[in-house]
């Protein structure tokens, strides 16, 4: 009964969200530092600032079926606030940050590399050795305190660069550009890091701020041919991880939408089928089986879509299944064939509101038990290792008089999915290497651009208009999860 020995808990951050330095240390500037700050309470949008074709500029504001037009670049416009200019500035903090990670006890840190440090353009034939030492030090203060890393090449990140000149991942020569920098790190952090994840989310990159390419919405059959680009990229950096050292573990990463027909109604459970391909199968079967299911073909058949490929790309496929499956888990969906009742919130789609379950305040289902399901699908379908590498509850934290933070709500959330990913393994057999909480310390929010939706277990002094000190300080959360760790998963009160 219980955890395995050897466990990975954890706590999970990505660059963009956290990192800061923007144009520090060589840095060059990625899509993601064109987006603004949003308020996801008050219903305020992130935008991008944009140039047109036509040489002028305004904001677009981010969400479904937004996109740019052909010829549209984004830009920095020193009149607006970007939260990932600094965001909670672990490149000035890393020190202190490993150390109360350290004291914490975590096993393991997810974190995620920053493309544009090791290559500011994208496109250059040497690394910013700069951003390569930076990484190093990180890397070696883990080990300090017996922490494993746990690295995403990319997570929603694109340089800008790229985007302008290339049209992002539409580009077949930015298939290259991402080999080379993976070569480049996974050379490099050789011994260092052992546990890899491609690209972050992988079912969610259809944006320009993620993927760099405009026509998104426009253009079906760019969009596929960018994704097609994405996948043998990622499949071709495990195979290349596996040549470099054998011992490196390469994972796929994506957002499990745990999804529920809204009636037993065949036309929902149809349309739920429908969902669960285009959301998250289509990406998991590729990955894990290293071809492009039937189902997909057909679409694109009806779609008139024709994805060009070039000789050995179906062998590269196929070479680059993954080691282990790689997974977010925040909230459960229910699909519904035609419009009924409110709609809920979620990480990029919410679906009906489920009336079984209780929601956060960002309207997110909290659905426990749903990870047990989503463990269990996943297991006996690919019969691959499992990882969560987030999991979190975005909360509003109230720090006290004395300086202490009661985020109750935040462990009680953890402990619920605690308690259900252990009868996964004890009594239902999955496999499971390991759990990262999102987020370790507060990060900038990556679908509203707040500050104020806090996950982590380290409060930082830093509001949603950029004011702060940046301070840091333990929440209660903070000590229950060292507590946790401590005893592999036993003590959860
Ligand atoms: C996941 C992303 O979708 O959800 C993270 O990988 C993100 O980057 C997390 O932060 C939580 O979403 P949000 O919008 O609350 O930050």
């Amino acid at each position: 009964m219980g955890f395995p020995k050897d466990f990975l808990w954890g706590a999970a951050t990505a660059a963009n969200q956290y990192e800061g330095g923007y144009l520090s240390g060589g840095k060059g500037l990625s899509v993601q530092d064109t987006v603004t700050g949003g308020d996801g309470i008050h219903g305020i949008p992130r935008y991008i600032s944009v140039r047109y074709a036509d040489g002028t500029t305004g904001m677009l504001k981010l969400g479904m079926g937004c996109e740019l037009p052909a010829g549209a670049v984004a830009y920095v416009d020193e009149k607006q606030y970007y939260p990932s200019h600094v965001a909670t500035d672990f490149y000035h903090h890393w020190k202190e940050d490993i150390a109360l990670f350290g004291e914490m006890g975590l096993k393991s840190f997810r974190l995620s590399i920053n493309w544009t440090r090791i290559f500011p353009n994208g496109d250059e034939e040497e690394p910013n050795e700069e951003g390569l030492r930076f990484y190093d030090q990180v890397f070696d203060e883990c080990h300090k305190y017996g922490i494993e890393p746990l690295v995403s090449m990319n997570h929603f990140d694109c340089p800008l660069h790229l985007a302008s000149e290339y049209d992002g991942w539409a580009s077949r020569k930015v298939v290259d550009f991402f080999l080379k920098y993976a070569e480049t790190i996974l050379t490099r952090y050789k011994g260092k890091v052992r546990y890899w994840i491609t690209f972050n989310e992988v079912n969610f990159l259809r944006s320009y701020h993620m993927i760099g390419i405009t026509e998104t919405e426009s253009n079906p059959q760019k969009l596929a041919q960018a994704i097609y680009h994405i996948l043998l990229a990622s499949a071709k950096t495990v195979r290349l991880a596996h040549e470099i050292d054998a011992d490196n573990r390469m994972g796929m990463m994506f957002a499990y939408l745990l999804s529920y027909a809204n009636t037993c109604n065949p036309d929902d459970v149809l349309a739920e089928l429908d969902f669960s391909r285009d959301i998250k199968d289509f990406y998991l079967d590729v990955h894990c089986r290293g071809y492009y299911p039937n189902y997909k073909l057909k679409e694109f058949e009806r779609k008139g879509i024709r994805l060009v490929k070039e000789e050995g790309d179906d062998q590269a496929l196929r070479d680059g299944t993954v080691d282990y499956i790689a997974f977010s888990y925040y909230n459960s969906s229910v699909i519904s064939s035609a419009p009924v009742g409110e709609e809920a919130g979620g990480n990029h789609f919410g679906g009906v509101k489920n009336p079984y379950l209780e929601s956060s305040e960002w309207s997110w289902g909290i659905d426990p038990k749903g990870m047990r399901i989503a463990l269990n699908k996943l297991w006996d379908k690919y019969q691959k290792p499992l990882m969560i590498v987030e999991n979190g509850l975005g909360a509003k934290d109230r720090v006290e008089e004395d300086g202490s933070i009661h985020d109750d709500y935040r462990i009680d959330f953890l402990r619920k999915h605690i308690r259900e990913m252990e009868k996964a393994i004890s009594l239902d057999g999955v496999e499971l290497w390991g759990y990262q909480v999102w987020s370790a310390i507060d990060i900038v929010s990556a679908g509203t651009g707040e500050m104020r939706k806090r996950y982590g277990f380290i409060y930082v002094d830093k509001d949603d208009d950029g004011n702060g000190t940046l301070e840091r300080t333990r929440k209660d959360s903070f000590y229950w999860y060292k507590k946790v760790i401590a005893s592999n998963g036993e003590d959860l009160d």
